[in-house]
């Protein structure tokens, strides 16, 4: 089968990293897949979120997919906490999965911090409730950003370990899909870390919703090196902010890293950025004009996602319960 799946959590707008890394990428896939894209309002709340704002959020989340190119009428968009199918397999996985497993992921150190005795149980089983979003759709192609790749290997461990446990092939093996020149955007204030919507640095992530004057202002300030542009992709070696600004312009203008360096090496990054930022702006006007559009008809949306979870839950509880079934459980009849 040829099921894709893939998830977002509303924990922010979508910055640049997620529309480089994901969203843009799921675009066409709607014209050659059957296409299943989640709001993972689940996962937002492993890390605490104020009741009001997430609920804003997610709301903001679906308004800005759907201004992305995803159609509610050509995928399947819904909310994770929806399609109860979610939380009743990641029981299981969490049955299935081993804790030395977990204790290998690296975003959970990451967003666990210092006090990891602190973090909440839900980030700890974070990548068993993921492996559950995918699986109970059987799909096989996860298109995501570079920093997803090691919780789809573990979705594998689980769905192989399931299915030698319960002796059967249930569970289809997946496919990450992690594509272009943009699979990991970095901060704009530190090349070595991701840009992530929950960054408490505003400066260091272009919002997708971010207005003209706020993305000149984010790329003017963006850290880089005094260098000039080198010319060719062999002169990013060490500069991370240099690679990221370029890496960025590519992904905008559909070119390689190599292309953008031939017509801009040499250049200040004064200048640079300057393009960069006008770039950014034409592309990202249409996305926020027609995300507040969206957000102008809170029940045109609410509606679009009942249906979404509607079909949805069409396909999620049969493969759920024939899991259950094969673990054991009592069908309640
Ligand atoms: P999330 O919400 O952190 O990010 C959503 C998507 O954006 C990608 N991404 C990036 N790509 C490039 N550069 C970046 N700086 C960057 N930051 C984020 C992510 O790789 C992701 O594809 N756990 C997931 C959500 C999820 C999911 C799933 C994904 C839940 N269930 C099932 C796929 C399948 C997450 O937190 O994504």
């Amino acid at each position: 089968n040829n099921r894709v799946f893939s998830g977002i959590q509303p924990s922010g707008v979508p910055t640049l990293g997620n529309y480089l890394g994901a969203i843009r990428n799921w675009v066409p896939m709607q014209d050659t897949h059957e296409c299943i894209f989640c709001v993972v309002d689940l996962h937002a709340i492993t890390v605490w979120q104020d009741p009001q704002e997430l609920a804003r959020q997610t709301r903001e989340m679906a308004a800005a997919l759907i201004a992305c190119g995803l159609d509610p009428k050509r995928c399947i968009l819904f909310l994770q906490s929806h399609v109860h199918a979610h939380t009743r397999l990641a029981w299981i996985f969490n049955c299935v999965a081993r804790i030395g497993w977990l204790n290998r992921m690296t975003q959970f150190k990451d967003k666990a911090g210092k006090d990891r005795e602190a973090a909440s149980a839900g980030l700890y089983v974070y990548p068993n409730l993921m492996a559950a979003d995918i699986l109970t759709y059987h799909a096989t192609k996860v298109p995501v950003g570079d920093d997803q790749k090691q919780h789809l290997e573990l979705a594998n461990d689980i769905a192989q370990k399931f299915n030698h446990d319960y002796g059967v092939d249930f569970f289809p093996t997946i496919e990450p899909l992690i594509q272009g020149v943009a699979a990991r955007v970095m901060s704009l204030r530190d090349g070595t870390k991701k840009m992530s919507k929950s960054d408490p640095s505003d400066q260091s992530r272009i919002n997708i919703n971010d207005d003209h004057d706020a993305i000149a202002l984010k790329i003017r300030r963006a850290k880089t090196d005094p260098e000039p542009l080198p010319e060719s992709e062999a002169g990013l070696e060490g500069r991370p902010e240099a690679r990221n600004l370029v890496g960025i312009l590519a992904a905008i203008t559909g070119e390689t890293h190599a292309g953008v360096l031939r017509h801009h090496g040499g250049k200040g990054f004064g200048a640079f950025k300057e393009v960069l930022a006008e770039a950014l702006v034409a592309h990202l006007d249409p996305i926020r004009t027609e995300m507040n559009r969206l957000l102008q008809d809170p029940g045109a949306l609410d509606a679009a996602l009942r249906l979404g979870a509607d079909r949805a839950d069409a396909i999620a509880t049969p493969i759920c319960e024939e899991a259950e079934r094969l673990v054991g459980f009592l069908p309640r009849r």
